[in-house]
C-alpha cells in the first residue's frame, strides 16, 4: 500500500481516484456501512424514490476543472434547483426577489421603486454597527421583509434568538430586484443522472483501490489504525481534526441536523424539491421531496407514493453528526491550535470538510482534493 486515505467523502475519493489513476496503490477505510461521505444517497425500498440521506445534494459548480473531472464519473439532468418558502401560510419565491416582495407587499413595484423601499426600511439599523443578528438583518433588508423570511427560520437553525447571535454570522442577505428566482447563480448545475452513490461507486471502482467499510481509524482493534499507520506510509484524512488530536485543545462545535422520512400515500406532496417553513410554529426548517428532483424519472417513480423528508436543527453533541461548523471565537481559536499541531504530524494530510472544520461545497472539496494531490502529493 502506497497511500492511506481515512474517509470516503468526496475529498477521500477525489484523493483516492487521483492516486490510483498514477499507479499507486491506496487503500480507503470509512467508519460508515456505505462509501461517499454525506453525499451518499440510496432508493427507499417501497418506492425506488433516490432519497439523500444526509440532506438534499445539489450539484453545482463554476470551475472549469472541477466541472471536466467530475464528468468523467457521472453525467447530469438539467435540474435547476429552486426553493420556496412558506410564510403565515402562503408560499413565496426564495431567494428573496422581486416576486417575493411584490407578494408580500400586495405591490407591482418596479425593481427601482422595490430598491428604495428596502433601503429606506433598512435604514432603522446601520450594517457596520449592528449589535446582533437581528439589527443586521433589518439593517441589509429592513424589518417586514426580516422578521417575516429571516428572524424565526435562524432562530430555528440556531436554536437561539437572533437577537442573541453575533452579527457576524450573516455577512448579507441576498435580494434580487429581478423575478429570477434561481437558487445558485453557477455556470453549471444538474443532479447525476444515475444518482450519487453510482457516481462515488465509479470513482472508488479501479483496481489499485481497496475500500474497508465500517473500519474506523481510531479503533486500535483494525490494523489501518492511527497509532499502527501514522509514520509508516503517507496518509490523507478526513475525519474531524479534533479527534485526531483527541480534543486537546477543545471541541469544535458543529450544528446537525435529524431527519424524519415519511412515505406519502400521495402521488404529490408539495409540488417542489424543498419548501422552507419560515414561522416559528413550525419546529422544521423545511421539507424535502425526493421525487422533484428527478422529473426525468416520472415513468420509473410511483405516481400514487411519495417520499418527503422533514429536516430539524440543533447544536451536535459529540455523538451526532457533524454538518455546518459553528465558528464562534473560541471555535476559531481552537482551529488555529490544531492547525499548529498539523504541522507537527509527518505526511498526514488534512482535508475535507471535517479535517479542516469548514462548510465545503462538493464542488469545492473535489477542487481542494485536486489541488493538494497536484500540489503535495502527485
Ligand atoms: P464527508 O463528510 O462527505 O466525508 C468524510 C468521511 O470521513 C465520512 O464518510 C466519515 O464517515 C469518514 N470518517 C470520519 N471519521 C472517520 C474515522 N475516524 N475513521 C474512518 N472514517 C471516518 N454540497 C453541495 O455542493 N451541494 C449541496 O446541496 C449540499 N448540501 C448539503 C447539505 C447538508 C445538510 C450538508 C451537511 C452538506 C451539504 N453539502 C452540499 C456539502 C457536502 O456534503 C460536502 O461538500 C461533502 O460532504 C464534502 O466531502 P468530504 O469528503 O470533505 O466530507
Amino acid at each position: 500500500m502506497d497511500l492511506l486515505v481515512v474517509g470516503s467523502g468526496f475529498f477521500g475519493l477525489t484523493i483516492a481516484e487521483r492516486a490510483a489513476a498514477a499507479g499507486r496503490k491506496v487503500t480507503v477505510i470509512d467508519r460508515r456501512h456505505h462509501i461517499g461521505g454525506n453525499a451518499y444517497s440510496e432508493d427507499e425500498p417501497t418506492t425506488g424514490i433516490e432519497v439523500h440521506r444526509y440532506g438534499a445534494h445539489l450539484f453545482h459548480t463554476s470551475n472549469p476543472g472541477v466541472w471536466e473531472y467530475v464528468n468523467r464519473f457521472t453525467s447530469f439532468t438539467s435540474y435547476v434547483h429552486r426553493v420556496y418558502t412558506n410564510h403565515a401560510g402562503v408560499v413565496f419565491p426564495m431567494p428573496i426577489n422581486l416576486g417575493t416582495i411584490n407578494q408580500f407587499f400586495r405591490a407591482a413595484y418596479t425593481p427601482n421603486e422595490a430598491r428604495a423601499l428596502v433601503s429606506e426600511q433598512a435604514g432603522e439599523f446601520d450594517a457596520k454597527t449592528a449589535a446582533n443578528l437581528e439589527e443586521k438583518g433589518i439593517a441589509l433588508i429592513g424589518r417586514p421583509l426580516y422578521e417575516a423570511f429571516i428572524r424565526d427560520y435562524t432562530a430555528k437553525q440556531w436554536q437561539t434568538d437572533p437577537k442573541n447571535l453575533p452579527a457576524e454570522v450573516i455577512s448579507r442577505l441576498p435580494v434580487r430586484y429581478t423575478y429570477d428566482n434561481r437558487y445558485f447563480n453557477d455556470t453549471w448545475e444538474g443532479l447525476p443522472t444515475d444518482g450519487y452513490t453510482a457516481w462515488l461507486e465509479r470513482m472508488a471502482d479501479h483496481p489499485n483501490i481497496e475500500v474497508r467499510l465500517e473500519t474506523d481509524f481510531f479503533d486500535t482493534a483494525q490494523p489501518l489504525n492511527k497509532r499502527d499507520t501514522v509514520g509508516q506510509l503517507p496518509i490523507v484524512y478526513t475525519g474531524p481534526v479534533d479527534r485526531y488530536f483527541d480534543y486537546t485543545a477543545g471541541a469544535l462545535s458543529w450544528r446537525t441536523l435529524d431527519f424524519e422520512e415519511e412515505v406519502l400515500d400521495v402521488g404529490d406532496f408539495q409540488g417542489t424539491p424543498v419548501m422552507n417553513y419560515a414561522d416559528a410554529e413550525i419546529p422544521y426548517t423545511r421539507i424535502h421531496e425526493f421525487k422533484h428532483f428527478h422529473p426525468e424519472r416520472a415513468d420509473r417513480y410511483p405516481t400514487d407514493k411519495t417520499v418527503i423528508m422533514r429536516e430539524f436543527s440543533r447544536f451536535a453533541e459529540r455523538e451526532d453528526e457533524p454538518y455546518y461548523p459553528v465558528n464562534t471565537p473560541e471555535d476559531r481559536q481552537g482551529l488555529l491550535a490544531y492547525r499548529e499541531l498539523t504541522q507537527g504530524e509527518k505526511d498526514v494530510h488534512f482535508g475535507g470538510r471535517l479535517g479542516t472544520y469548514q462548510y465545503l461545497d462538493m464542488h469545492m472539496a473535489i477542487g481542494a482534493a485536486l489541488s493538494m494531490w497536484n500540489n503535495r502529493l502527485a
